[in-house]
């Protein structure tokens, strides 16, 4: 059976002794724990050498939240999917709705995002989900699809490598979570698009991510369809982090 998998999004937090603390936490916690469900961090790229060296050995993984599409070159402030390689990088977030949103990032770079990533031997955690806006006019299962369409159009030869994170905008931060149902509506739905892409859809790990916490992490980790998730806010304390791996592998 595939593991799930529990990846915490740092956004743009954290410090070198906020980081000690939580990730040697996280680490502690986890060795306390039988391994039957993956667990990793994705950092800001600075921090990448001092998670590797914290995590190196452990039942961590680590990630990070962005790669640029280019291999190499004159790309200023761009991080390429080699060099995250350098730090034993296993994951790395593509299409986050903040970056999408606050950085323009299109479908198309989106995908060509994962297909660096995965050119590298990284796993893209390739996001999707509708506004609010678009979930009141009744968009969100064509939105999903067409972000999902894109990724499979340029990876479909590879596209059972990919992590998929279903993450509605509205529920990101706002403490507003899809319900279960909600949730996995929407996941069966992109499950059905990936297994007419791959004959190998059943090793793709769909992910839920806005809003999930301790509470409510075993009642989203309950549903068929629902593989995981990608923890932002309650990925920065530790025992609430431990706690919904815990319920991840309770599920
Ligand atoms: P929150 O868990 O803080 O809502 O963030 C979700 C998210 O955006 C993870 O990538």
């Amino acid at each position: 059976m595939k593991k799930k998998l529990i990846a915490g999004n740092w956004k743009m937090n954290g410090g070198r002794e906020a980081n000690e603390a939580l990730v040697r936490a996280i680490v502690a916690g986890l060795s306390a724990q039988a391994s039957s469900c993956d667990a990793a961090v994705c950092v800001p790229a600075p921090y990448l050498a001092q998670v590797q060296a914290l995590c190196q050995g452990s039942g961590l993984a680590w990630g990070a939240q962005d790669v640029s599409e280019h291999e190499q070159g004159a790309y200023t402030g761009e991080v390429s999917a080699r060099m995250l390689r350098d730090f034993g990088t296993r994951y790395a977030i593509v299409g986050h709705s903040e970056r999408r949103q606050y950085h323009g990032e299109s479908d198309a770079l989106v995908s060509h995002k994962a297909r660096a990533a995965l050119a590298q031997g990284i796993t893209p955690i390739v996001c999707v989900g509708e506004t609010l806006a678009e979930r009141e006019a009744g968009q969100t299962e064509a939105v999903v699809k067409r972000q999902l369409a894109a990724v499979i159009h340029d990876n479909g030869h590879c596209i059972s490598e990919i992590v998929v994170a279903y993450e509605p905008v509205w529920a990101i931060g706002t403490g507003k979570t899809a319900t279960p149902e909600q949730a996995q509506q929407v996941h069966a739905v992109l499950r059905a698009q990936l297994k007419a892409a791959t004959a190998h859809s059943d090793r793709i790990c769909l992910l839920y991510g806005g809003s999930m916490n301790a509470a409510n992490a075993a009642s989203l980790l309950a549903q068929p369809d629902i593989d995981g998730g990608l923890i932002g806010g309650a990925s920065l304390k530790a025992a609430d982090f431990l706690q919904i791996i815990a319920s991840a592998r309770a599920a």
